[in-house]
């Protein structure tokens, strides 16, 4: 039992704090000719995109506008298209996790000589040259801004697939936590939940004596538990915004995922239940990771018990009721954040769970988990108890 062997390298610069904006000018460089790219308008309304034109000075630019949440290939194609003719040599992407997800594919797929969907059926390994690119985030959640990996969706075939390469680490990411303040509730809380199962996923697995990487997660899962109810009551107190926001970010961005078993089964699942109902990413992971506790809980045995203890404080020898009560208070956190925990809630039936399997099947996700024994019958299991 020790931290697995591991190489960490985050080249990913982070500017953080108020007014920091303007600190692209120093950032990008001064003969770029910048593509922005942006979603369905927030960072218009919210004031972010006329801060980014300004800091942009006397360059050359032009705004990409229309990337959708849970982000397409078709939609993102238009944008390679334009770079291509229209020579941009920087794109930045200013919006949430899909806009940076989408930025990430696009730059990977300008230079791309083929069929650009190759590129995300092959997972990204085949990306070989990339446009510089750098992130202005807007919605504390997926850990985009300081890693290297993008999910990215195709509506004709319902696919919603994830991309990773390490040529796709933005250069940096400018992270003013007021630019978040005009979030609606319920994406605060997607990004809360998204940020608490991406800790649980590099830590609930099995013990291996990695004290860091543990107290590291168990950190995360505390501060999202204390600061979480704050920033979602509070929308402009800085103080708590400021904290979610580098949690989120140090929840997905390699450093307590280094040296230690992973399991992305409820994301992989969650992807599913994504693409074929149009369930927020975050919710997905709420409906799918208490059940999935339940389904592993001889598996996680000893984590299980040190997340009750460590993080929700539980006492008492009876090991099997601290797992009770760890599973009950992660359904109940959820809860707490307005978020549904079982499909029927959001009228999906039973008729979900042979669809579920089925694309898992197609999609070859039949050895999942930090065992990979999460096989097809397991996932269906987990999805028959989410309903
Ligand atoms: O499109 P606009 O108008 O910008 O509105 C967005 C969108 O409707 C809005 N929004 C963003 N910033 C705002 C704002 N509204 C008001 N004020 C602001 N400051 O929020 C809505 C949701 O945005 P989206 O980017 O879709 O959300 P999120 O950041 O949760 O990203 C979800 C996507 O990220 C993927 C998910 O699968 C999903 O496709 N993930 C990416 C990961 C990664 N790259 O490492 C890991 C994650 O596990 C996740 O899978
Ligand atoms: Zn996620």
């Amino acid at each position: 039992m020790a931290l697995q062997n591991f190489e960490f390298c985050n080249p990913t610069r982070i500017v953080f704090g108020q007014e920091t904006i303007q600190k692209l000018n120093g950032l990008i460089p001064e003969t770029a000719k910048v593509l922005i790219i942006i979603g369905g308008g927030s960072v218009r309304k919210n004031g972010t995109l006329s801060e980014v034109e300004t800091a942009l000075g006397r360059r050359e630019f032009a705004v990409f506008e229309g990337i959708e949440a849970n982000p397409t290939f078709e939609t993102s194609m238009q944008a390679v298209e334009k770079i291509r003719q229209e020579s941009f040599d920087f794109l930045l992407g200013v919006g949430g996790g899909s806009v940076m997800d989408a930025t990430k594919f696009i730059t990977g797929a300008v230079n791309y000589k083929g069929d650009a969907w190759e590129i995300v059926t092959n997972g990204g390994s085949n990306i070989t040259s990339i446009v510089p690119f750098g992130f202005v985030p807007t919605l504390p959640a997926t850990g985009s801004e300081m890693n290297c990996g993008g999910v990215i969706s195709r509506k004709a075939t319902n696919d919603k697939l994830s991309i990773r390469n390490d040529l796709l680490y933005p250069l940096f990411s400018i992270l003013d936590p007021t630019k978040t303040y005009s979030l609606p509730k319920k994406q605060i809380a997607n990004g809360i939940a998204d940020a608490f199962v991406h800790t649980i996923e590099q830590y609930l697995t099995y013990p291996i004596h990695a004290a860091v990487p543990d107290r590291f997660a168990e950190g995360i899962l505390l501060t999202l538990i204390e600061e979480g109810p704050k920033t979602l009551n509070n929308p402009e107190d800085y103080e708590s915004r400021a904290n979610f926001i580098w949690a989120a970010t140090m929840a997905l961005n390699g450093l307590i995922g280094a040296g230690v078993p992973q399991d992305w089964a409820t994301h992989m699942i969650g992807h599913e239940l994504t693409i074929l109902y149009g369930i927020d990413h975050g919710r997905t992971l709420c409906i799918l990771l208490p059940s999935l506790m339940q389904e592993m809980r001889k598996d996680k045995h000893g984590k299980l018990v040190q997340y009750g203890r460590r993080v929700w404080g539980l006492q008492g020898s009876d090991e099997e009721k601290i797992i009770d009560e760890a599973i009950a208070k992660t359904r109940a956190f959820f809860e707490s954040l307005g978020i549904k925990t079982y499909l029927k809630e959001y009228d999906v039936d039973s008729s979900a769970v042979d669809k579920v399997v089925e694309q898992l099947r197609r999609h070859h996700l039949t050895a999942l988990g930090e065992r990979g024994n999460v096989t097809l019958e397991v996932s269906r299991r987990i999805v028959e108890a989410s309903l």
